[in-house]
């Protein structure tokens, strides 16, 4: 016991001191994950001259907000402030040179063995003393006050998410999670008890192949924005201004104090998912296809075709739109076609409403007792679901937008929010995976059929529980140095 921990404390000194502040050892291999699927990152230097011509710094921009859902584990740790004049000067001077800039994480030689990032609630920037309007009322009120309106049943909330504790928000990124646990230690040693824990989500990419996909199994993170001055859009990829992702930034009409600009609002939400209920559905429910059979292959492949109809893509990432009827693995994997199809949606105009997605899997694979019962276990160690991240410059725009008048909204042809952040063109009602009917109903979906477009499904459970959340803001380098530590 004792040697454990004088190996572990010698081990987190040495990475604490020598590789996180000085960056002296350059990694053999990348702390992201990188699923063909999945937009690419820019390369450094491409990113780098994208970023000088859009007049983009991004070594002032936290590297989160732009990367997306590309970790390999991610610790989420909620604090709280318990003393604000150690807490900034310990800010400003241990915490603020392990916070990691875009710059660092794109190259894998600069990368830290632990990423981390840092955001703050409403709550946290008022017991800092920072009271700037910072133009947007989501924010400052806070998810919990919003939380009927995100079609939330409040009963469901883990009670942390519920209180008034928590001030901030502490997001950890590495390969593993001893990795991520030594950074831990090392900050908890830098705040001396200025801060206290909250609450914590440890999130992990799935194993093997699943790496990439939530627990459904639909590969996730595909059809996120080309952001100008980051990154060069792919066939087919949308492309938004960096304001709609970044505050100040060109494309954000918003007035802002100063210090606000690149920085972004984080929007958290703990999804719980029910994986053996949503399987069993898609089974009982399966999808005559044309040149169906009755035998089992054949229900199986109907129940893949509603999942997919469901979600806009199959389980590989591949678009409906591109192939109807049998996923295609080999078109899922290929950037350059996965995202090249044109979406229409005439009831909305002008498409302002996009967010990074940038959360991770938490949670265990299912066990095979919930298999074979069709039921989640009741073992609060087993729950699974999506630790769901989105940025954005607007809340109202972005994630609560999409939440409310897409997912909610059984007049709008559906976003599924919850995987692909697609239009359904297939589906119209609320949307079949997030959509909360008024009144916590069934949700009637109709159009999943291709065979029959008016054949409605009735769906009377939530396969995807809002466990709470909170809307944080990740300030910039400079704000963290000149604003909030002082
Ligand atoms: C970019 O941001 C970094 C970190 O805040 C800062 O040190 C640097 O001076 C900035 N560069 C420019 C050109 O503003
Ligand atoms: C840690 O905090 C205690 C009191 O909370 C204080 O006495 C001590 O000086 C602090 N240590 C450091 C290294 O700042
Ligand atoms: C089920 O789908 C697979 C893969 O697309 C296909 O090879 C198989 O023939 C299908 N089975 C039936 C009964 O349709
Ligand atoms: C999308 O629409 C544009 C404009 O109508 C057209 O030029 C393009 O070929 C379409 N792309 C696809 C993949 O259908
Ligand atoms: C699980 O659901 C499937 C599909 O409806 C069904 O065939 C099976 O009998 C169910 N198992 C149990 C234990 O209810």
């Amino acid at each position: 016991m004792k040697l454990t921990h004088v190996s572990l404390l010698a081990a987190s000194i040495l990475q604490g001191v020598h590789a996180a502040s000085l960056d002296l050892k350059p990694r053999k291999s990348s702390i992201l994950i990188n699923p063909p699927a999945q937009p690419a990152l820019p390369s450094a230097q491409d990113a780098a001259s994208a970023a000088a011509t859009a007049g983009l710094n991004l070594t002032n921009i936290q590297g989160d907000i732009l990367i997306g859902m590309k970790k390999h584990t991610e610790l989420f740790l909620f604090f709280k402030i318990q003393n604000v004049k150690a807490f900034k000067s310990q800010l400003g001077a241990k915490i603020l040179p392990l916070i990691t800039s875009t710059t660092k994480l794109l190259s894998v030689s600069t990368q830290p063995t632990t990423a981390v990032n840092i955001a703050f609630s409403q709550r946290g920037l008022t017991a800092l003393g920072v009271t700037d309007n910072l133009g947007d009322s989501d924010f400052s009120s806070g998810q919990f006050s919003g939380a009927s309106s995100l079609g939330d049943q409040t009963s469901n909330w883990v009670p942390q998410f519920s209180g008034t504790d928590i001030d901030g928000v502490l997001l950890l990124a590495s390969d593993t999670i001893d990795n991520v646990n030594t950074m831990l230690s090392n900050i908890e040693t830098a705040v001396n008890g200025s801060v206290s824990e909250v609450y914590r989500i440890q999130g992990a990419a799935r194993p093997g192949s699943e790496q990439g996909h939530e627990h459904f199994g639909f590969m996730d993170g595909i059809s996120n924005p080309a952001v100008d001055g980051f990154s060069t859009p792919l066939p087919g990829q949308a492309v938004v201004a960096p304001g709609i992702i970044l505050l100040g930034e060109q494309g954000d009409s918003t007035t802002r104090p100063s210090w606000a600009k690149d920085g972004s609002f984080l929007a958290f939400r703990q999804l719980k998912q029910r994986v053996p209920e949503f399987n069993k559905f898609l089974l009982d429910n399966a999808l005559v296809e044309p040149t169906s059979s009755s035998s089992v292959s054949s229900i199986q492949n109907g129940s893949e075709l509603l999942g997919a109809r469901m979600m806009g893509r199959w389980k590989s990432g591949a678009p409906v739109d591109l192939t109807p009827l049998v996923d295609d693995p080999v078109l899922a994997a290929d950037p350059q076609r996965n995202n090249n199809f044109n979406f229409t949606h005439p009831d909305l105009g002008t498409f302002v409403n996009h967010i990074i997605r940038a959360g991770i899997p938490y949670g265990p694979e299912v066990t095979n007792t919930e298999t074979t019962a069709n039921v989640s276990s009741t073992d609060a160690t087993l729950e699974r679901g999506l630790a769901f991240v989105a940025y954005q410059s607007s809340i109202g725009s972005g994630f609560a937008f999409l939440q409310q008048f897409w997912a909610n909204n059984a007049f709008f042809h559906t976003v599924s929010l919850f995987a692909t952040c697609n239009y359904n063109e297939n589906s119209v009602g609320e949307d079949p995976i997030i959509g909360v009917a008024s009144g916590d109903g069934p949700r009637h979906p109709g159009g999943l059929d291709p065979q029959d477009p008016t054949k409605v499904i009735t769906i009377n459970e939530d396969f995807v529980v809002s466990r709470g959340g909170e809307y944080f803001f990740s300030p910039s380098l400079s704000a963290i140095q000149n604003t909030l530590a002082v």
